[in-house]
């Protein structure tokens, strides 16, 4: 995910001065032929369209706001994935049938209705997916009961929830696991978050039944929450018009980040958008909380800030009998190698986010790139049979900057190896562990898969190479003795609308009969 951007920057540059270009072409031709967008327009668009190119959008957040700040009151804020970018090899398309510029949204409540056009925005901010991630936001009325897209030949009704009211300081969005067997590196950052005031909401596809298990316990203690995110999917939508598996952006980690923001905008201080190897510990104040505010104050009004990624290595014991914090603590490693870093927001200033970093920065809003701190990534992670170190000596990990500083407090990490050994005496628990894997598989295939068919590419500078890392960028061969559980919910079809077509899906859950798998 890192150096996509930096490496990719030019190719970025060339794709937008040539959307650009066309878009002046376009702006020229309408304003000489003095057309003015109307209701009329918008259903000639449809009629285009039903010749040409169909847009399937995919809503993967529908939040109803009876009360905002931020969106103002029963606001409606919509996430979709959407078939935008064009192929490249019929650009001129775009000139034939141009997209509609907003979504028309009709809402009831049990004495009115009301409809409404809602623009929206592009989160991707690059073309090499062509199923990408919109925002829009619009004002609805008081008590809504039911939501419905309008098209020119009909209309869908769409599901909606409400964001979260509970109030907390600091939300960690953890970005979408799948095949995931990092169950140390998740203990890790549950209970460093636990410790330091942040409540982790995490998004997953798939991981070993076990520490599936494990997550399910630490969320039942009230430790993290765990939100099912589910594919893209379009029921019969040929891969020619829509491929939401091959064309869309690391499992659309944009709009999960996304949904995180909007789902806790009202409820949270601050939000940051973590992924699950990424150890953020507070350096500056005691707490997460007490850290931005202090990193905020009296400084322009910031839509976020930027804290740098520096990798680590840590060992860690492959057997849960003999796994400690305190050891894995002991065990990082600094690599003095800086990666794309992440952000935390108060969530008031923003209303969308990319995968690192919002693509825009809000009218009037500025960035702060943090010095005072940094991200502790967790690069690589080795699984050993035993570690050297006694169990009595205690290590505290060294920050990046060669200084005496310390990453972590040997008092905070006796305190946090003391929580660990609290949860791990809870009956249920305790049976987990015995479970957990003690060998990784899926882990190595992953990390060879992104090498291979990514990031390669990156570093050897052959861009024209690179193709939309999508969720089956990865195929996965089973492994006999590793099982998954793995999300699952029920994608509805939909009659075809123009100029968009709206699908969702319902009832999301995890089962163990799909297997380890990206999607
Ligand atoms: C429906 O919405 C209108 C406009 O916001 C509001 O005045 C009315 O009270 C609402 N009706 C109900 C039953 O809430
Ligand atoms: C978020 O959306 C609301 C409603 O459209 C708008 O008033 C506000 O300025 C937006 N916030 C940012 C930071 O763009
Ligand atoms: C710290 O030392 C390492 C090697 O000893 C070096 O590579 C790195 O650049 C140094 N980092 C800083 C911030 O001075």
């Amino acid at each position: 995910m890192r150096g996509f951007c930096r490496r990719t920057k030019k190719v970025f540059v060339l794709v937008f001065i040539v959307l650009f270009v066309v878009w002046l072409f376009v702006t020229i031709i309408e304003f000489s032929f003095g057309l003015t967008v109307t209701t009329d327009d918008l259903i000639a668009t449809g009629k285009t369209l039903r010749n040409g190119r169909q847009l399937k959008a995919f809503i993967t957040s529908s939040y109803y706001y009876p009360i905002s700040k931020s969106l103002g009151d029963n606001a409606l804020a919509l996430v979709l994935s959407i078939n935008l970018v064009r192929n490249p090899a019929n650009q001129l398309e775009h000139i034939l049938s141009p997209d509609p510029s907003e979504l028309i949204i009709m809402a009831q409540n049990a004495s009115s209705s009301v409809i409404v056009s809602a623009p929206y925005v592009r989160v991707t901010p690059h073309e090499v997916c062509q199923v990408i991630t919109i925002f829009a936001t619009v004002q609805l009325i008081s008590n809504v009961k039911s939501i419905s897209m309008l098209g020119d030949n009909g209309m869908a009704e769409i599901p909606f929830t409400m964001p979260s009211y509970t109030k907390r300081d600091v939300v960690v969005c953890t970005s979408p696991l799948f095949v995931s067997e990092q169950w140390q590196n998740f203990l890790l950052a549950v209970h460093i978050y636990r410790k330091f005031g942040a409540h982790m909401n995490l998004y997953l596809i798939s991981s070993v039944t076990s520490f599936y298990e494990l997550m399910k316990e630490y969320e039942r203690e009230g430790y993290m929450t765990v939100q099912p995110w589910v594919k893209v999917d379009f029921p019969g939508v040929p891969k020619t018009t829509a491929d939401p598996f091959n064309q869309i952006e690391f499992r659309n980690q944009a709009a999960s980040q996304t949904d995180c923001l909007l789902q806790f905008k009202e409820s949270a201080r601050f939000v940051t958008f973590l992924d699950l190897d990424d150890v953020l510990i507070p350096k500056i104040a005691p707490t997460y909380a007490e850290e931005f505010q202090k990193l905020m104050d009296g400084k322009k009004k910031l839509a976020y800030i930027f804290y740098h990624k520096e990798n680590y290595d840590a060992v860690v014991a492959r057997d849960s009998s003999r796994f400690s914090l305190k050891k894995m603590f002991g065990s990082l490693e600094c690599k003095h190698n800086r990666e794309t870093g992440k952000i935390v927001v108060d969530p008031r200033n923003l209303n969308y986010t990319w995968i690192h970093f919002p693509p825009i920065l809000p009218n009037g809003l500025e960035k702060y790139e943090v010095t005072e701190n940094v991200i502790t990534h967790l690069k690589t992670i080795v699984w050993t049979d035993d570690q050297e170190q006694s169990r009595r000596i205690l290590i505290e990990p060294l920050y990046f900057d060669n200084s005496t500083a310390k990453i972590i407090s040997s008092k905070d990490i006796l305190s946090i190896e003391k929580d660990l050994r609290r949860m791990i005496r809870k009956p249920r628990i305790r049976k987990i562990f015995a479970k957990l894997p003690n060998i990784h598989y899926f882990t190595d295939l992953v990390v060879k898969c992104y090498n291979d068919r990514y990031y390669r590419y990156h570093y050897s500078g052959r861009l024209g190479d690179i193709k939309c890392p999508g969720p089956q960028l990865c195929g996965f061969i089973q492994h006999p003795k590793i099982k998954c559980t793995h999300v699952t919910a029920t994608h509805i079809p939909m009659e075809t609308l123009y100029p968009i077509t709206y699908y969702y899906a319902t009832d999301a859950y995890f089962t163990s009969d799909i297997g380890c798998y990206a999607h």
